[in-house]
């Protein structure tokens, strides 16, 4: 096992089964943490922020006796990852943003997201975010692979419908935090899938021009959920970070 430790951290509105693929096959050479956003599933919910969850990951790094981590968050995860580097900037020693962007949301974004959690809470089933593999997948998944819409579909309907509420008005308050990943000073990668239709090219491109040490990754043929869709493709790229952390001049 090589010393730096690995958290994966999920997309909404999903939970760490989506990292399955990638954490199997990074397991085998590195310590893998894939926490459950925002706090474990048996943990009460706190109040609506990001900063909590990125709390909560910060205390289970240190609960495993990890110390700096490389840090890969796919989406929500990825603005968990940057309020992470923001309030324990200590345990970031890499980071990778897939599929995500720094920016926050426009006021209309925002409040879409609140009707959202709203329609999810009064109907207190996940039905109105049951659709979104339209959206997360990407359309070459979406036209070949069954298997996989399948899959993301069935997660999507196991998941709990308060965390969904939580998790739409956290990520509707959420800042831009572009400047706090200019100011990290680790190797970064930006990885996005060239079909992803939430977070496109441009916010990846946003983000690798904010940092010096950033390499941008686009992965052909996948939509946002990149992790799933292409599993090798994005353990590639994570491998790639940790060996520059390893190994900082190469
Ligand atoms: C996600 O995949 O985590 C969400 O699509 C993120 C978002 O809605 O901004």
């Amino acid at each position: 096992m090589t010393t730096t430790p690995i958290v994966l951290l999920h997309a909404f509105p999903l939970d760490h089964r989506m990292w399955g693929d990638v954490a199997a096959d990074l397991g085998t050479t590195h310590r893998v943490l894939a926490p459950d956003l925002p706090v474990a599933a048996d943990e009460p919910l706190p109040d609506p922020a990001l900063e909590h969850a990125a709390d909560h990951v910060a205390a289970v790094i240190r609960s495993a006796g990890y110390g700096p981590a490389v840090v890969a968050g796919l989406s929500m995860g990825g603005y968990v990852a940057l309020a992470l580097l923001e309030r324990h900037p200590e345990l970031v020693a890499g980071l990778a943003l897939v599929d995500t962007k720094s920016t926050a949301d426009t006021p209309e974004a925002a409040a879409k997201r609140r009707a959202v959690a709203d329609d999810v809470q009064a109907a207190g089933t996940v039905d109105p975010v049951r659709g979104m593999p339209e959206v997360l997948l990407g359309e070459t998944t979406r036209s070949a692979r069954p298997d996989v819409v399948e899959r993301v579909t069935a997660w999507i309907g196991e998941q709990d419908p308060a965390r969904v509420a939580w998790a739409q008005r956290a990520m509707a308050a959420r800042p831009d935090r572009t400047d706090v990943l200019a100011e990290f000073r680790g190797p970064v990668v930006v990885v996005v899938g060239d079909e992803d239709q939430v977070t496109g090219v441009d916010s990846a491109e946003h983000m690798t021009a904010a940092v010096d040490q950033a390499l941008l990754v686009v992965v052909p043929r996948v939509g946002h959920l990149s992790a799933v869709e292409d599993p090798a493709a994005v353990r590639t790229a994570l491998a790639e970070l940790l060996q520059r952390v390893h190994e900082p001049s190469s």
